[in-house]
């Protein structure tokens, strides 16, 4: 074999070196066969590590470095390929990925079931925001009341029924001097003790009696109160703002009547009734026939109270009312057993949610 002919089968042994490389490259299917792909090409029992091996018996400087520069570049060139094929396997597995881990964010959530208050929470919001747009104020008083507040400054005499313990849960250790107050009107002493008039204040909570609990009572249920004193106030000023609460609640066109009635703390003292907010007065089983529906009682604040508290009496006048929010409630949502506000079933309360999902 010539010279020459030795450097032509050792350049073409590159070239085959090449095709055969870039064809291995070219058929690997993943990054694995990658890797064995790069043996077969560029490893030491490669045609390209075998065509080199002829470069070592080139005696000519020229041809040696003229058939080293393609051995290098042919070895540049299966390196380049496997990189770029690489580059191309390592994109589709990025792909693959960012399918397999696609989160599409515009998808509704599983939305949690959302509370919502109470009806009796809401009733007594709605009746507290009707006064204090009349510019009244919220007062509160204790559960655990003194007698001396729940009954005598209230003007009952110390033979009242209501102070059985019958009819009254008396707190044990106490005597007859404390109880769970049997309403709100307690409060009406402590607020004026505390300011002198005038006194615009309704005055919610919760209060206890010893009632066998049917549809219409509880043991423990939910009063509000109001209480006015100022200079010159009248029944009619009564008659007025409770009209103006009752229509509020129960529909504007209706009537209301006082009817006349007794508390001891009041005088005179009268029960307002509403229209019949169904019939209008022609009567129907909501009002019993009756054509009006008792919504509280009200009346004139007792000199009594005036005195107790220190308020001159001669110059102040008031009045006061007590109503329970189990009645306004059933009454303004035709609840027919108000023991149902408390059986804490959400079939029965979601009906009262407004506003974001309820239950
Ligand atoms: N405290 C009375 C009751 O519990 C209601 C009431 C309050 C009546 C204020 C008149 C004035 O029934």
């Amino acid at each position: 074999m010539t010279t020459g002919e030795r450097l032509d089968d050792i350049e073409a042994a590159l070239e085959g070196a090449r095709s055969e490389g870039l064809r291995i490259i070219e058929a690997a299917a993943d990054l694995g066969s990658l890797a064995e792909a790069r043996t077969r090409a560029l490893g030491r029992k490669a045609p390209l590590a075998r065509a080199r091996s002829g470069l070592g018996g080139i005696t000519d400087p020229t041809d040696r470095k003229k058939l080293g520069q393609l051995a290098n570049a042919v070895g540049d060139e299966l390196e380049a390929a496997l990189t770029s094929k690489r580059g191309g396997f390592e994109r589709a597995e990025l792909d693959a990925r960012w399918e397999r881990e696609r989160v599409d964010v515009t998808l509704p959530g599983d939305a949690p079931p959302v509370g919502s208050l109470h009806p009796l929470t809401k009733t007594a919001w709605e009746i507290v925001d009707i006064f204090i747009g009349l510019g009244y104020r919220v007062a509160e008083g204790p559960e655990i009341e003194l007698a001396k507040y729940n009954f005598e400054a209230l003007n009952f005499p110390e033979h009242h029924p209501s102070l059985s313990p019958q009819e009254t849960f008396y707190i044990e250790g106490h005597g007859d001097e404390v109880v769970l107050r049997t309403h709100t009107s307690p409060v009406q002493i402590r607020v004026m003790e505390s300011q002198a008039p005038p006194v615009y204040v309704v005055i919610p909570g919760r209060t206890y009696r010893r009632d066998v609990m049917d549809a219409t009572h509880l043991s423990a249920f939910f009063q509000l109160e109001g209480l006015a004193v100022d200079e010159g106030i009248t029944m009619g000023d009564l008659k007025g703002s409770l009209g103006t609460f009752a229509r509020e609640i129960f529909g504007r066109d209706l009537d209301v009547r006082l009817r006349p009635h007794y508390f001891p703390f009041t005088e005179p003292s009268a029960e307002l009734d509403v229209q019949c907010f169904v019939c209008r007065g022609s009567g129907c089983r909501v009002c019993k026939g009756e054509g009006w529906i008792e919504v509280l009682g009200c009346g004139m604040v007792h000199p009594f109270l005036l005195e107790w508290v220190g308020y001159d009496a001669a110059r102040y006048s008031g009045f006061a009312f007590g109503m329970g929010v189990e009645r306004i409630a059933a009454l303004a949502h035709g609840v027919t057993d108000i023991r149902s506000f408390y059986d804490n079933d959400v079939r029965f309360l979601a009906q009262f949610a407004t506003g974001g999902g309820g239950p």
